[in-house]
């Protein structure tokens, strides 16, 4: 044998190995994606019915999340396709009857402990589902701790409150029920009204097919919540094509949007990340922090005084703003981001923007073009 030629054996050997090498990398991802799991691991994909329901709101698409996709009828901020369509749990799946009923129990005020206080008290219809109170006002005048904010378009989000501790809607619409400064009604003296109440007993009965439960009071208030839509704004119309529907100020001001970075967290087409930052809104250099925010649920010592971003869509009508409602108008908040946010350790992405007057009025006009169609079932 030459030189030359074992040298060939040798590189051909090494290729080989090296090939070679990569078949259990390929085994071991078929096997959690298709195949059945290894032993002792839980599979990820979990199986959903292929059965495709056709409901009167829309036509529900299985996926592989656990999650049904519903094209439900309503308002949507366009551009929200394929990868913006509402997840929806397979155990309570929307139907015209369950949001019809969950509308009744959000608009009652027999939900609280004095009859006072009803969902909508604190999340009007005509202001986004939001409140133009600083902070959010309960059952005997009670005042709470946070400013209440707008409903819209949630059904699309990840964690809900301004801390995020709710990780479901269907988690989430029990506690403002129960909540001292809040509703202050026990879940189960709630569900005895409404077993006493015959239209509401009936109504249960029809759409569930079982015996009243708080469960069941979840899903129909969590249907009714995933209703409420907000889109096709002047924003939305422009975008789409229409360079008529913005104003050359509200223009320049989406563009002041843009260069000053406020997309990053209140990022279309929702107008939020769904994440949590620190603008320093609860901080104060004297006293510390007003509210921990996130920290509270995280225990990281970064969220400390982080809140969830909030949709900028309809905000022109959902003052006052930030979680605590301490800024009056848009200017105000304008007026806030110019100088850079209340800059505190956990700070980030925020510095003075130094705007022109003109600026802040175009960005205050642009953000009024986010106010659109709000639908609710
Ligand atoms: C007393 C006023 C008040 C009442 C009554 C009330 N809420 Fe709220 N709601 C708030 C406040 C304040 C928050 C934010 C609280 C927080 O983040 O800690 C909130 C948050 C929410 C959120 C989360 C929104 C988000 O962006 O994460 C939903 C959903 C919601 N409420 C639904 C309801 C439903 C359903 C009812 C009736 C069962 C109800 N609320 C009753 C004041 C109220
Ligand atoms: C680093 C992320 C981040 C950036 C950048 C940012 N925001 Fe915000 N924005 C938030 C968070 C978080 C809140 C809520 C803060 C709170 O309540 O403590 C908020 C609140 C708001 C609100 C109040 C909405 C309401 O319903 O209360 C408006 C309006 C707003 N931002 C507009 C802007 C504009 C305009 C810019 C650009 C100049 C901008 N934001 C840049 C994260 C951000």
């Amino acid at each position: 044998m030459t030189r030359r030629a074992s040298w060939r054996i040798r590189w051909t050997l090494l290729v080989a190995v090296w090939v070679l090498s990569f078949i259990p990398t390929i085994r071991s991802q078929q096997g959690t994606t298709q195949g059945a799991p290894p032993a002792g691991q839980i599979p990820t994909v979990i199986q959903v019915p292929k059965t495709i329901q056709v409901p009167p709101t829309g036509i529900q698409v299985p996926t592989e999340r656990g999650l049904v996709r519903t094209a439900g009828r309503g308002v949507r901020p366009p551009r929200l396709l394929a990868d913006m369509t509402m997840p929806i749990p397979t155990d309570n799946p929307m139907t015209d009857a369950k949001a019809a009923l969950g509308r009744k129990l959000f608009f009652d005020k027999r939900l609280s402990a004095d009859g006072s206080v009803a969902c909508a008290t604190c999340h009007e219809p005509a202001r986004a589902f939001a409140d133009n109170r600083t902070l959010a006002v309960g059952v005997h005048g009670r005042v709470g701790k946070r400013h209440s904010p707008a409903l819209i378009n949630r059904g699309f989000g990840r964690l809900h409150f301004w801390d995020g501790r709710a990780d479901t809607l269907e988690a989430q619409v029990l506690l403002p029920i129960s909540d001292p400064n809040e509703m202050d009604l026990p879940i189960d003296e709630a569900l005895k009204r409404l077993g006493d109440d015959k239209s509401y007993r009936s109504a249960f009965e029809t759409v569930f097919a079982r015996p009243l439960s708080a469960d069941d009071l979840a899903r129909a208030l969590a249907t009714y919540v995933r209703s409420i839509r907000s889109g096709e704004s002047p924003y939305d119309r422009f975008v789409a094509g229409d360079t008529s529907a913005l104003t050359e100020e509200q223009q320049r001001g989406r563009e002041v949007f843009n260069r000053s970075a406020c997309g990053m967290c209140h990022r279309e087409p929702l107008f939020t990340d769904e994440r949590y930052w620190n603008t320093g809104v609860a901080w104060n250099p004297e006293t510390g922090y007003a509210d921990t925010g996130r920290y509270e649920v995280s225990k990281i010592e970064r969220d400390r005084g982080s809140f969830k971003t909030p949709t900028l869509r309809e905000v022109a009508r959902t003052a006052p703003y930030m979680h605590d409602g301490s800024l009056a108008t848009l200017a105000d908040v304008v007026e806030f981001y110019d100088k850079g946010g209340r800059q505190n350790r956990n700070t980030l992405f925020l510095r003075p923007l130094k705007l022109a007057s003109e600026d802040k009025q175009a960005l205050v006009k642009f953000l009024e073009s986010l106010s659109g169609v709000v639908t609710a079932r």
